[in-house]
């Protein structure tokens, strides 16, 4: 026998669930799942909860805190959030709200090798979620997106990795580059996206990285990096390759 066509997204919820935030919209537009089924476990599929499921509250504690995160720990210098970021990995506006929340939390909390490791405790993690998922729209899920890297020819390694790839990774134009973690992700490096730490507190320029690889103590007299000499022809293929981080890579006077 065929029930009744099931409006809106509280459907079954509502005969297991006390309701609330009703005036919110149905069940499903904070904690997603499936409204329609009557067994717990398959009403639960995809189902978001905890602190992740504030996405639905624009200025909800868990949103306000993920926002936060997401711009202190430069998630943007590779992804891209809301709409704005560098095109270097993934676009999270496209996956969030097709992944599980399980998967998310495990893609953040063990990340693949060219995303860092942030060590952000299972609390702090929804809170970036419900960010993520607050700042993307549910449409955005349907449609299909790769991140596709130039094709480099295999035999020429990039500068970054000959000179800088001992200490540091970083995602440019035609894929990732690196093995070391000495020194952080320089993912994005000239982009607005990356973390204002050259001198005075200021954006990564060309000039800025000129003297900090010429003399690294110069401007942070703590630091462990030294010098490094770059031939002519080097710096500027190492400029070209960081140089290139996507259209919304801001453009950098020389
Ligand atoms: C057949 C009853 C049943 C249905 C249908 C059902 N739930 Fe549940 N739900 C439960 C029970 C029981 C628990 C608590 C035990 C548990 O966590 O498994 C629970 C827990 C939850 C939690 C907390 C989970 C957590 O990890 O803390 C959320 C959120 C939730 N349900 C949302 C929903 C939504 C949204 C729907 C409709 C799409 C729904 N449930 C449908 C029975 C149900
Ligand atoms: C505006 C967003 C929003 C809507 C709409 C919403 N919820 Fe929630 N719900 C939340 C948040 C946020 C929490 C988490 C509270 C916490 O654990 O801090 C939550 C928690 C829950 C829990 C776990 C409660 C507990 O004690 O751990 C259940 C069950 C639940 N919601 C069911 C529902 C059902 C059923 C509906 C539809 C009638 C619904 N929610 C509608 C945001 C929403
Ligand atoms: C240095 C670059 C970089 C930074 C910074 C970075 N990521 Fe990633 N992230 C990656 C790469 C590379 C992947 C693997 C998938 C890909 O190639 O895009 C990834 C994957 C992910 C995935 C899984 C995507 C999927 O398809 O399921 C999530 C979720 C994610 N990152 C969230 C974050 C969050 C949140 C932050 C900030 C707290 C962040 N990332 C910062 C590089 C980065
Ligand atoms: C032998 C290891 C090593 C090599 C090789 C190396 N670096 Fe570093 N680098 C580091 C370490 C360690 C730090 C962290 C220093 C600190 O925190 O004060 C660092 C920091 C940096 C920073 C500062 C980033 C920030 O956000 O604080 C930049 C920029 C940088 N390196 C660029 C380069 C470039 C470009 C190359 C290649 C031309 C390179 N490095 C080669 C070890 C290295």
């Amino acid at each position: 026998m065929k029930t009744a066509p099931r409006v809106g997204g509280e459907g079954n919820c509502r005969p297991c669930h006390a309701p609330h935030y009703l005036e919110r919209g149905p069940c499903t537009s904070c904690h997603r799942g499936d409204p329609g089924a009557a067994r717990q476990k398959l009403a639960h599929q995809r189902l978001i909860s905890g602190r992740a499921a504030e996405n639905g509250l624009p200025n909800g504690p868990a949103v306000v805190e993920g926002r936060e995160r997401v711009e202190s720990l430069a998630c943007r210098r590779c992804h891209l959030v809301g709409g704005a970021g560098n095109r270097l990995a993934t676009n999270l506006d496209h996956v969030v709200w097709k992944r599980d929340q399980g998967a998310l939390a495990r893609s953040i909390g063990e990340p693949v090798v060219n995303m860092p490791r942030f060590g952000l405790d299972v609390s702090q993690t929804e809170a970036v979620i419900a960010f993520l998922l607050r700042s993307a729209q549910p449409e955005l899920a349907e449609a299909t997106y790769r991140v596709r890297f130039a094709h480099r020819d295999g035999l020429t390694r990039s500068i970054f990795d000959v000179r800088c790839g001992g200490c540091h990774r970083a995602l440019l134009a035609d894929g990732p580059a690196g093995r070391g973690s000495a020194g952080p992700n320089l993912s994005g490096l000239f982009t607005r996206e990356y973390p204002a730490t050259a001198q005075g507190n200021r954006p990564w320029t060309p000039a800025q990285l000129k003297s900090w690889l010429q003399n690294p103590r110069a401007l942070r007299p703590q630091t462990t990096m030294r010098p490094l000499r770059l031939e002519e022809s080097e710096w500027h293929r190492l400029l070209e390759e960081l140089g290139a981080a996507g259209p919304s890579a801001r453009p950098v006077a020389p």
